[in-house]
């Protein structure tokens, strides 16, 4: 089923909220497929946020994004890039519901603590950047309790 990109930003990571966000992925019934700590190089980031080059806050977005490490993880699921957007709420904290990541956690859209993949093309390209390595495979048994 289908996979997405959820990536606990360094802000994430220095706030305390690694367990808080993975535990709502996991509570939701997402599999989680795979997991690292990482501190992403200016190159590596500038791959990943390609489609934002030229936009004034993009410097910034790059230096926020490599002043420490991030959590990536692949969830995979129903629905799991839509799904994943709904939980980590609007790009800007202040116009996110509460109830999501960013509606619990965030005010500011440039320290939001969290990224999920925009569309399934973009999440397999996500997946692959990130991922070079490839992907654990595993039964997950809890699935025939969340799924019809
Ligand atoms: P991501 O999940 O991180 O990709 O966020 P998004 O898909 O909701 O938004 P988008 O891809 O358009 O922007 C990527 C990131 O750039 C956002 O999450 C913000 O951290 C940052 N960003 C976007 N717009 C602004 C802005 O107007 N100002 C600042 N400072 N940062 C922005
Ligand atoms: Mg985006």
């Amino acid at each position: 089923s289908e996979r997405t990109y959820i990536m606990i930003k360094p802000d994430g990571v220095q706030r305390g909220l690694v367990g808080e966000i993975i535990k709502r992925f996991e509570t939701r019934g997402f599999k989680l497929i795979a997991l690292k700590l990482v501190h992403a190089t200016p190159e590596h980031l500038e791959k990943h946020y390609a489609d934002l080059k030229g936009k004034g806050f993009f410097p910034g977005l790059i230096k926020y994004m490599a002043s420490g490490p991030v959590v990536a993880m692949v969830w995979q699921g129903l629905d799991a890039v839509k799904t994943g957007r709904v939980m980590l709420g609007a790009t800007n904290p202040l116009a996110s519901s509460p109830g999501t990541i960013r509606g619990d956690y965030a005010l500011s859209v440039g320290r939001n603590i969290c990224h999920g993949s925009d569309s399934v093309e973009n999440a397999e390209k996500e997946i692959s950047l990130w991922f070079p390595e490839g992907i654990v495979q595993y039964t997950h048994n809890q699935a025939i309790w969340v799924f019809e």
